[in-house]
């Protein structure tokens, strides 16, 4: 016997943004239907069109002229820790510059902590990012730095979010300052054969005060014959050799990007590694911005994310990244939606999510708004009227 497709008709639809056609960020503009509706057959999108031509459907839901658009994909996310940085960020704002080393505040937290706490934590913070519209995550180890610690951070991940990566190449600890050498050996040995079986993607922070250029491309190599896709926080702090390396290993992701040269635009734009911007962290670092004129025009694709951290950025919020990416980096809301959507589903490697595509899961946020524009015009509300993931309206 044929297993029974549940078919839900979505009507009342001010404007809907697939992203169906638009496969690159230079096609974000052509992506708006007004007056729409779409269908959904049991966690898919079935049919996407004119309200007026909608064919008939098991049920209907009437979203009384509000806009929809895809879930929000947040490809770059640091949600297992524990405690804050609050007097950090407040000395900051007073003018002490921000450095990796805070970092190990965080894990000296973080390995205090039990599994509850760190659990609850984590679901505080997905709760509060499918709250603003984001359907899928992605979230890093790095506040371990043992063994043990990583594979925790891993495998507790793992319980609540999708896309999970292992940084525990994250900052060298205290405990290792002697002898950086014997922390990458870890990182790149017995530390990686405990965690891979609970990871999709290795993560390096490639930075001055965090790890070299030849450090990462062996703890990403390493990474890589152990089955996991690779990304790389590069070029966040000055400019540096992250964004090169990140091309030639083929990354799936170069994040921050924030002091690229000629050469990293160029690399980028010739390769299918996403550059992907972060405005939350200059935003609360007061640091420049990005330059993401520069990377859309050179044809680099571009993401957008959140990176939540209790350091260098503590905001989950999808909208607000998309405001900053509009007013601060001059990109237009539909290039910032594309990337925040699009592109972050790109980033993770995925054709499945950030768009509504026939086929694509229904992961979508219905917004408090005639149109997807208000996400930039209207900074700081909180639009998300409700949101759908696997096709049904989650609980949050
Ligand atoms: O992406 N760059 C490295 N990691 C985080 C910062 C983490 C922290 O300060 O705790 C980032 O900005
Ligand atoms: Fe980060």
């Amino acid at each position: 016997m044929e297993a029974t497709v549940t078919t839900t008709l979505i009507t009342g639809i001010a404007e809907l943004v697939t992203h169906a056609d638009a496969d690159s960020i230079n096609e974000a503009e052509t992506a708006t239907l007004t007056n729409a509706a779409l269908i959904i057959a049991d966690d898919r999108i079935a049919w996407t069109g004119p309200a007026t031509q909608a064919p008939p459907a098991d049920t209907r839901v009437d979203l009384n002229g509000r806009a929809v658009i895809p879930g929000f994909v947040d490809s770059h996310a640091h949600l297992i820790f524990a405690g804050d940085r609050a007097q950090e960020f407040a000395a900051r704002m007073t003018g002490t510059p921000y450095s990796a080393g805070g970092i190990r505040t965080t894990v000296a937290a973080t390995r205090a902590a039990d599994d509850e706490t760190l659990r609850a934590n984590l679901k505080r913070l997905t709760t509060e990012m499918l709250r603003q519209g984001t359907t899928t995550v992605e979230c890093k180890s790095g506040y371990g730095l043992t063994v043990e610690d990583e594979a925790r951070a891993l495998k507790l991940a793992r319980e609540q979010v999708e896309a999970v990566t292992y940084l525990g190449a994250h900052v060298i600890p205290a405990e290792y300052q002697h002898d950086p050498d014997a922390y990458v050996d870890l990182v790149k040995g017995d530390m990686l054969d405990s965690c891979a079986p609970y990871a999709d993607y290795a993560d390096v922070f490639c930075e001055r005060g965090a790890f070299t250029e030849d450090q990462a491309r062996e703890i990403l190599t390493a990474a890589r014959a152990k089955g996991l896709d690779v990304r790389l926080h590069a070029n966040q702090l000055g400019p540096g050799p992250g964004v090169q390396l990140a091309v030639e290993l083929g990354a799936a992701s170069a994040d921050h990007c924030t002091f690229l040269n000629d050469e990293d635009v160029e690399a980028l734009a010739g390769s299918q590694t996403v550059a992907t911007l972060l405005p939350g962290v200059e935003f609360s670092t007061r640091s420049p911005y990005p330059d993401a004129r520069r990377l859309i025009a050179a044809g680099a694709t571009v993401a957008l994310a959140t990176d939540c951290n209790p350091g260098s950025c503590y905001t989950d919020s999808m909208p607000f990244c998309i405001a900053l990416a509009v007013r601060e980096m001059r990109m237009s809301p539909a290039e910032a939606l594309w990337a925040a959507t699009a592109g972050g589903a790109r980033a993770l490697r995925r054709d499945d999510i950030g768009h509504l595509g026939v086929g694509a899961r229904a992961d979508f946020a219905v917004l408090d708004a005639p149109s997807f524009l208000h996400l930039a015009y209207r900074p700081g509300v909180p639009l998300v009227h409700r949101v759908w993931k696997n096709g049904t309206p989650a609980a949050c």
